[in-house]
């Protein structure tokens, strides 16, 4: 068996075109707590349109163009919107307890997506191509030295650190957010608790 007649044995045996592209939802997702997670891939949406713009003009464009600090500034919101989603995700999920009857897996990609997120953060903050980023760079490089990787992982060298922020970070985060919502599709969103002694 090849490699594509194996993914389409799995896709067969587990997802079908009714979970992967559902028209209707169970009515407890009609709630509030359900907006976070869509609100999360906007962000998340709008972060690759600006990055790709901002890209595309190089990273000292932002600091003499005013449409780059635009697009820069766009850029910074959707992180904003982004984190603060993120975190309100996480915590209406954690309420919820959407890990149970499977869902485990689901809840731990959401754990690495969020861990991916906050180092792509971290690696922007390096390229901004100021004072700032500078500071922040010589304060990082011993903590990575004491970890031991300073020499692999330089976080004084710019160019290491675009391609980290603009290639290698965003592609794993992509990677996990697939799986994530591979996972909440083949599995649906998770019954809600029921109340002890509630007549069923
Ligand atoms: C980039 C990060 C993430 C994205 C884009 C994302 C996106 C989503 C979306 C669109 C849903 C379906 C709608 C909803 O229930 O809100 C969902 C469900 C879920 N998420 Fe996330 N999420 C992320 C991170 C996380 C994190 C950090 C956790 C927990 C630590 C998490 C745990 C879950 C769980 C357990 C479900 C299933 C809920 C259910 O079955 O009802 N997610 N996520």
């Amino acid at each position: 068996m090849n490699l594509t007649q194996k993914t389409k044995e799995y896709l067969k045996n587990n997802i079908t075109l009714d979970d992967m592209l559902p028209t209707k939802m169970p009515i407890y997702v009609n709630s509030a707590g359900y907006l976070f997670g869509v609100i999360i891939l906007c962000a998340l949406f709008m972060l690759i349109l600006s990055g790709i713009i901002l890209a595309f003009f190089g990273p000292t464009w932002y600091h003499f163009s005013i449409v780059g600090h635009f697009v820069n500034s766009v850029h910074f919101w959707s992180v904003q919107v982004f984190f603060l989603s993120l975190i309100c995700h996480l915590f209406t999920k954690f309420f919820i307890a959407a890990w149970r009857d499977g869902r485990f897996k689901t809840w731990c990609v959401g754990i690495l997506s969020l861990a991916v997120a906050i180092f792509c953060g971290f690696s922007g903050y390096l390229i901004q191509t100021d004072y700032d980023s500078q500071w922040i760079a010589v304060q990082a490089k011993d903590a990575f030295n004491a970890l031991g990787i300073g020499s692999f992982l330089n976080v004084m060298d710019t160019g290491q650190m675009l391609t980290m922020h603009v290639v290698f970070l965003p592609v794993v985060l992509i990677f996990f957010v697939l799986i994530h919502l591979y996972f909440i599709r083949r599995d649906s969103p998770v019954k809600p608790i029921e109340k002890k002694g509630a007549s069923k």
